[in-house]
């Protein structure tokens, strides 16, 4: 649609919008990624993550459009302009780096490895070999799973299964159609509720998200930064933390 001009505003020297009219960004969020970022039964988002950028939001003047996106392309998404930031639990890696600017970290987590309820083995016996082992593509659990597992010869290749998103990980998982799964540990926390299977063992990568964002875009990189620094002092921080078991 269109949007008509508003009467003319003194001082309105040609830049777009009135004082009144706010800039939209576009966050991209995996939309099934709790704790940070969900889309719950009504079709709303939130999350940790969610929540903390419409904070921002609230507090830097700007408005947020929260637009989930398959995890795989979500780079390239941002890359392409179709959003404008990437709030969703990301880890800052120097792969994506290259690619992208990341906003000062907001979170430090480990990986964590999860077992159907009927197995009970450690992190050690992936050393038997034949284990099938489960991770959502793209993600920071799958590159350790390739570099650890696959790479060492703890498993074949071919035991090591991707997946689009984690809830599909976490069927298989269920159904014993593979023996373990990798994932950051809050949201293995998260996903496992109430099911047959349990964490087995943490894997200590010591991992930080950060806010992914374009890297022409210098003002939003700064925009967000310093709206970070604000929430990490603002008593919401230490609310969300509690709200979202973090
Ligand atoms: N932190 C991990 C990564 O950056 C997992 C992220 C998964 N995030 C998500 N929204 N599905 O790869």
């Amino acid at each position: 649609g269109c949007t008509g001009n508003a009467p003319a505003e003194t001082g309105d020297s040609g830049q777009s919008g009135t004082a009144e009219e706010k800039t939209v960004y576009v966050v991209g969020i995996d939309g099934e990624y709790p704790p940070y970022s969900l889309i719950d039964k009504d079709g709303g988002a939130t999350g940790f993550d969610v929540e903390s950028v419409q904070w921002i939001a609230d507090d830097m003047g700007f408005e947020v459009e929260i637009k989930p996106i398959a995890w795989d392309g979500i780079i390239p998404a941002l890359q392409a302009g179709k959003i404008d930031m990437v709030y969703s639990g990301m880890t800052i890696t120097d792969e994506r780096l290259e690619k992208v600017n990341f906003s000062i970290p907001y979170l430090k987590i480990n990986q964590s490895v999860a077992v159907h309820d009927d197995n009970e083995f450690t992190l050690d016996q992936f050393k038997a070999g034949e284990l099938i082992v489960g991770a959502q593509r793209g993600t920071t659990g799958q590159i350790w799973a390739e570099e650890n597992l696959v790479n060492k010869g703890l498993i074949p290749a071919e035991n090591l299964k991707t997946y689009d998103n984690f809830p599909l990980v976490i069927e298989d998982l269920k159904n014993k159609r593979i023996d373990a799964a990798i994932y950051d540990r809050p949201s293995m926390i998260a996903a496992i509720e109430e099911k047959p299977i349990h964490i087995t063992g943490e894997i200590d990568t010591g991992e930080e998200y950060g806010v992914a964002i374009r890297k022409d875009d210098v003002a939003l990189l700064e925009t967000i930064n310093n709206g970070l620094a604000k929430l990490h002092k603002d008593q919401k921080w230490t609310e969300l933390k509690e709200k979202y078991g973090l």
